[in-house]
């Protein structure tokens, strides 16, 4: 859309006046320093603050190809708008590095209203990335070569814990079949799922949306005609798009590798998303991640890490690195570098473990509807090394 504001509401955001709350200030500073526009998007969010007693503060963003403008006004036609209470705008701020905006304790709390691919294009500014999160995508670009080499993923038939390790401390990607699991994958259904574990909350979507497993799977079941041009990533997917798997669930769904503390908060990522849409679009994780297929197949297309040059990863991130370029589509115009990238295609079955080295990039598509995954990351905090592991 064409934005046309009057002059006067383009007031920087350095002239808050006093009474504001400071963190309104530093979400506008996050917003000024972490905003890219590759793909030159217009449009116009309007964030809304409340507090306790319902006192209102506004930031209002506008932005073109050319410019990121802010100010304090109330602006007339909006595209969109996000509204918080201030303690959430603070939890945000405060754990800018590893927040999540999944999490039911803030996405609950918030409300997203308009053109959400807008609001979508704003949170990625709302993030910044540990030191050591930077520190490990630099060690995995630089003395991997022999994964570097690699034109196809291997399989291995139920490794031990040491040869897990082994391979991932080579930055080299793998798929476990046969892994040793609780639940037998090969006669899962949604039936059996829905039966298990049916009245558990699932997901949080906003401060008016919670879901159980069955009210999932019962949205699952009526979209199967859904209309793929209404898709827009990350909010009208029937899709759980890795939300935290519920508590009660993961005693069942983790592999017999290691401990269970060994791991971070297993995600879900269950539901029906046509083929050619991503699942989990382009991006690259910190952390040794295990992908554990239940129901249907997916497609995994990777690059190794040395071919961030070609897939322009965002200046701004914190938990994962999401890229601009769409591996499905790529535009040559905006992304020309793109072409000189090397992907590896591998398909995963149910019972199959894709595990990933930290580094490595990585896009997900559904060649089946349903489809159903569970994945986790080795937890570097309490991290598993090889010393640590009986061969
Ligand atoms: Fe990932």
């Amino acid at each position: 859309m064409n934005i046309s504001l009057p002059k006067e509401n383009l007031a920087s955001c350095e002239h808050y006046s006093d009474a504001q709350p400071t963190v309104i200030a530093s979400i506008a500073k996050l917003l000024k320093d972490g905003f890219e526009n590759p793909e030159k998007v217009s449009g116009s969010c309007q964030f809304e603050f409340f507090d306790h007693q319902n006192t209102v503060w506004l930031l209002s963003v506008c932005f073109d190809k050319n410019r990121l403008e802010l100010s304090t006004e109330k602006l007339e036609n909006i595209d969109s708008k996000i509204r918080m209470p201030i303690p959430i705008a603070e939890k945000i701020v405060s754990n800018i590095e590893c927040v999540d905006y999944r999490d039911p304790e803030i996405i609950g709390q918030m409300e997203m209203l308009g053109n959400l691919n807008i609001v979508n294009h704003l949170a990625k500014s709302l993030v910044k990335p540990l030191k050591t999160t930077q520190a490990t995508f630099l060690d995995a670009t630089t003395i991997y070569w022999d994964a570097y080499a690699m034109t196809s993923i291997p399989y291995f038939d139920s490794p031990t814990e040491m040869e897990i390790l082994e391979k991932i401390e080579k930055k080299q990607p793998f798929i476990i079949k046969n892994a040793s699991m609780n639940i037998p994958f090969k006669k899962y259904s949604l039936e059996k799922l829905k039966n298990a574990y049916g009245n558990v909350l699932l997901r949080v979507r906003s401060v008016k949306e919670k879901e159980t497993v069955a009210e999932f799977v019962e949205k699952m079941t009526r979209s199967k005609s859904q209309n793929v041009s209404k898709i827009i990533e990350g909010h009208t997917k029937v899709y759980t798009e890795g939300c935290l798997l519920p508590p009660q669930m993961i005693d069942d769904f983790l592999p017999h590798y290691f401990s269970k503390h060994d791991f971070s908060a297993p995600q879900i990522w269950l539901g029906s998303v046509p083929t050619d849409v991503p699942a989990s679009s382009l991006h690259r994780d910190p952390l040794d991640g295990f992908l554990y297929q239940i129901m249907g197949r997916k497609k995994v297309v990777l690059f190794s890490p040395d071919q961030a040059q070609y897939l322009y990863p965002m200046k701004s991130y914190n938990n994962y690195q999401p890229c601009w370029v769409k591996y499905e589509s790529p535009n040559l115009n905006d992304f020309p570098l793109f072409k000189n990238a090397k992907p590896i295609e591998v398909v995963l079955h149910p019972g199959e473990i894709l595990v990933q080295p930290a580094g490595w990039f990585h896009s997900v598509y559904c060649l089946d509807s349903p489809t159903f995954s569970i994945s986790y990351f080795l937890n570097s905090a309490t991290g598993v090394h090889l010393e640590d592991v009986e061969g």
